[in-house]
C-alpha cells in the first residue's frame, strides 16, 4: 500500500519564517532556545512529547513519534520574520509580556539578534496597527519580489536546506472570496494592478508558494484559502495548512461538544464571552478584524453537532462568541462558557467553563508541530491542502466538496493515522474483536 512512499531524510537546517514577530511567534522562537538550553520542556507539542500506538494492543508498540517518523529536530531549527516594528526578539518578547523576562534573560543571547525584516504592510487591512518598519514598492507583485529575495537572502546567509513560513501576523479585516482570487494568473494580475481583494498576508504566502516554501496560516484571515493559492501550491509542490491556531476556548469546544454529542444530550444555547488585553485583543477590538475571527470560531459547533442529523437536539441551538479588550489582562486570557444543554425529557441543565488560558503558551506547541510536520510533508511529496493538520486550526481548510471536520479526537486519529500510513504501519479501526475469538 505504501510502497511508493519515501520520505527524503530530514538533512541540514530547517528555517523557520514568520510574518509577525508578536507574541505567538516570540514566545514559540524564545522557547525553543529555552527548550534547546535545557531549562524548559516542549510541553503541548505532539511531535515532541507524543507517542503513536502501532499494530495490536498485545504488542506493545507505542514509540515516540519523533522517533517514529523523520521529523527535524528542534536543533536544527533557524528563525527569522518580518514585523512592522523593528524591535529584535528579545525586544519584542519583553514587549509582549508572555514569558517571564529572568526566563528571556537567560536566552537574550540566542533571541536578540534576531532582527525582523521590514513587512509589508497596509493599515486598510489591520486598522488598529501603524508602525513604519515596512517595504515600500508601487505594485503588490513588487512587494512579493521583495518577500522572495528576503527568503532567499535568509536560505543563503544561514545555508538553509528547507524552509517553512507560519503566519504569526495580526488577524487582518474579513474578506470574502473575490473572482480575482479563482486561478493563479487572476490573482497575479490583481497584485499587479493593485487591486483590493489582494491583502498583505495573501502576498506572503504568494511569495512562500514560489519560493517553494510550506505555508500555516495561524490567523483567521482567507490568505491561502483561496483556489488561486491551493492550486498554486499544488503546481509547486508545498503543502499548506490553515486556518487560524486552535487554542484557548475553541479548544475547550472541540474538546466538549463532541462528548455532548457521543451522548445525545441536547444544547439550548451556547454563550462565550474572552477578555484579553494583549496586541491581538486590540487588533480584534476592530470590528472588520473581529468578523474574520468571528466567522472562525462560530462555524465549529454548527460542524460538530450536525443540527440537520440530529433535529431534536440541536435545531436552533444558540451561539454567540464575544472578545473584549481589557488591557490589564495582556496575554492571559479569561473565556467564560456558558453552555445550556438538555437531557432524557428535555430537562435543562448549565455547564460553566472559566478558563483562565495564556493564550501564546498554547500556540507555541501549535507552531513548532506544523513547523516539523508541514517539512515532513514536503520531504514527502504531499503538496497542496494538508487536511490531516486540522488538530491544529479553528477553521481548517479541506476540500471544497467536503465539510470541515472540528471534531479534536477525529483530528487526531486523522493525523495519527497519516503517520502510521506514510510509514506503511497498519492503520488504527478501534474494532479489536480479534481479541475475543
Ligand atoms: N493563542 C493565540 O495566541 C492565537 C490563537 C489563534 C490565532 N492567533 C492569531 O495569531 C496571530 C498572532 O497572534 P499574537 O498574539 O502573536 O498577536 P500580536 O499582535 O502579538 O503579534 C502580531 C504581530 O504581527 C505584526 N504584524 C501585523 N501585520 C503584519 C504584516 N503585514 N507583516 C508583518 N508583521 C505584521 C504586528 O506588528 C505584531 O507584532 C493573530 O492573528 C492571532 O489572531 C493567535
Amino acid at each position: 500500500m505504501t510502497d511508493d512512499i519515501t520520505i527524503k531524510k530530514p538533512t541540514g537546517k530547517l528555517g523557520v519564517l514568520m510574518p509577525g514577530l508578536g507574541a505567538v511567534a516570540t514566545t514559540f522562537i524564545a522557547g525553543i532556545a529555552a527548550i534547546k538550553k535545557g531549562i524548559s520542556l516542549p510541553i503541548g507539542s505532539l511531535t515532541q512529547l507524543g507517542t503513536i500506538r502501532l499494530g495490536k494492543r498485545t504488542e506493545k508498540r507505542v514509540p515516540m513519534i519523533k522517533d517514529f517518523i523523520e521529523l527535524a529536530g528542534i536543533n536544527d531549527l533557524v528563525f527569522g520574520g518580518w514585523d512592522i516594528f523593528p524591535d529584535n526578539i528579545h525586544e519584542a518578547a519583553l514587549n509582549a509580556g508572555v514569558l517571564r523576562k529572568e526566563l528571556l534573560d537567560e536566552v537574550q543571547d540566542e533571541i536578540k539578534e534576531i532582527h525582523p525584516w521590514k513587512a509589508v504592510f497596509d493599515q486598510n487591512y489591520v486598522k488598529k496597527l501603524s508602525g513604519n518598519h515596512v517595504k515600500e514598492a508601487d505594485t503588490k507583485y513588487d512587494y512579493a519580489q521583495m518577500l522572495m529575495e528576503d527568503i532567499q537572502n535568509f536560505r543563503k546567509s544561514h545555508g538553509l536546506e528547507r524552509m517553512i513560513m507560519v503566519w504569526c501576523a495580526s488577524t487582518e479585516i474579513f474578506m470574502k472570496p473575490h473572482p480575482v482570487h479563482e486561478t493563479i494568473e487572476s490573482f497575479e494580475k490583481a497584485m499587479k494592478e493593485n487591486h483590493q481583494a489582494i491583502a498583505p498576508s495573501m502576498i506572503y504566502a504568494y511569495a512562500s508558494i514560489a519560493s517553494g516554501v510550506p505555508f500555516a496560516n495561524g490567523a483567521p484571515n482567507l490568505t491561502v484559502d483561496i483556489p488561486a493559492l491551493t492550486a498554486f501550491a499544488k503546481q509547486k509542490n508545498v503543502p499548506v495548512a490553515g486556518k487560524d491556531f486552535k487554542t484557548g476556548q475553541t479548544l475547550m469546544k472541540t474538546i466538549l461538544a463532541p462528548g455532548l454529542k457521543a451522548r445525545l444530550l441536547g444544547l439550548n444555547g451556547w454563550f462565550s464571552t474572552n477578555i484579553l488585553g494583549n496586541r491581538d485583543g486590540e487588533v480584534l477590538d476592530d470590528p472588520e478584524s473581529f468578523k474574520t475571527k468571528e466567522e472562525s470560531k462560530l462555524s465549529v459547533l454548527e460542524y460538530i453537532l450536525q443540527p440537520e442529523v440530529y433535529p431534536d437536539l440541536y435545531n436552533d441551538f444558540y451561539h454567540k462568541v464575544r472578545i473584549n479588550f481589557y488591557p490589564p489582562r495582556k496575554d492571559n486570557k479569561e473565556g467564560w462558557d456558558n453552555i445550556d444543554i438538555f437531557g432524557w425529557l428535555g430537562y435543562p441543565m448549565q455547564i460553566k467553563i472559566d478558563f483562565l488560558c495564556r493564550d501564546s503558551i498554547l500556540a507555541a506547541p501549535i507552531v513548532l508541530d506544523l513547523v516539523l510536520f508541514l517539512d515532513l510533508a514536503q520531504r514527502t511529496g504531499m503538496k497542496g491542502i494538508q487536511e490531516w493538520l486540522s488538530f491544529y486550526f479553528k477553521s481548517p481548510m479541506h476540500a471544497p466538496e467536503i465539510y470541515p471536520e472540528h471534531d479534536l479526537f477525529i483530528q487526531l486519529m486523522k493525523l495519527k493515522n497519516t503517520l502510521r500510513h506514510l510509514k506503511g504501519e497498519e492503520l488504527i479501526t478501534h474494532l479489536g474483536l480479534e481479541y475475543y475469538d
